[in-house]
């Protein structure tokens, strides 16, 4: 794909489905800053831009409407659901938690005095977005990647690898797939109790309201990300992928 440097950084990232791996590896804000020019945002974050225009070029070009499409999860494969996760739930989650940070940062500094729960709403949010945030790197690290060749040596009837033998259970890699997310967990109901479930009066929300719409829409996409997760985690139990760390024993409600 001819990247344009004339273009923002906003509409690249949603033009391909790796460009926003290649923002993420520069720490170049496609979210907070996305309406601003690729050579611009280079040129203020002292980027080189020939060097990053070129990454943009060779990466892949999946279309969008890939990403649209309705999908039966049920039929494809492992490789196919992960890319859905990491390029529409994680990086999502990376451009909402960013922002959320940013307003909270705001709505802390203008009208903490006379509002003081919100620098507590502000102290949840960060230790579930920070948990979050690393969760999502060990998955794209060393979960993900393990199960797409797993999946690939499977359809080969190539032997499965083994990668993590040495781990013990506890330290074990792919047991990021059964954490919960920090953020439905106890600090998220904090969050909600704290808001009262983000109702605002009416003259609250000339304020605060978008910053309570940006939380609603994290925690409903969160819980949807989860869900794909759970199918995931599912199809990996059911190719027999994970046996080896019997995963199962400690996940709720038991996958194998
Ligand atoms: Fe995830
Ligand atoms: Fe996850």
């Amino acid at each position: 794909m001819r990247i344009n440097p004339s273009h923002t950084v906003g509409k690249i990232a949603v033009s391909s489905s790796g460009a926003a791996a290649v923002f993420e590896r520069y720490h170049l804000d496609y979210c907070v800053h996305g309406g601003e020019t690729l050579r611009a945002a280079c040129l203020q974050a002292r980027l080189p831009l020939e060097e990053i225009t070129d990454e943009l070029e060779k990466v892949d070009e999946r279309p969008m409407s890939w990403y649209m499409k309705k999908r039966n999860w049920d039929l494809e494969s492992m490789a196919d659901l992960i890319d859905y996760i990491v390029h529409i739930h994680h990086d999502y989650s990376r451009c909402e938690t960013r922002l959320i940070d940013r307003m909270l940062e705001e709505a802390v500094e203008e009208l903490g005095d006379k509002n003081p729960t919100l620098a507590t709403v502000q102290e949840y949010f960060l230790k579930m977005a920070e948990e979050q945030i690393d969760h999502m790197r060990l998955e794209e690290e060393k979960a993900f990647p393990y199960l797409i060749q797993a999946e690939r040596a499977l359809r080969r009837k190539d032997p499965v690898p083994h990668p993590f033998r040495d781990y013990d259970l506890f330290q074990h890699p792919l047991r990021v797939l059964e954490w919960d997310y920090g953020l439905l967990g106890r600090e998220w109901n904090d969050i909600n109790r704290l808001t009262h479930y983000f109702e605002l009066s009416s003259s609250q929300k000339e304020y605060l309201g978008h910053l309570y719409d940006a939380m609603k829409r994290l925690e409903f996409d969160t819980r949807h990300h989860i869900h794909l997760e759970d199918i995931l985690l599912k199809k990996a139990v059911g190719s027999g992928l994970l046996d080896e760390v019997k995963l199962g024993v400690i996940r709720k409600g038991g996958v194998g």
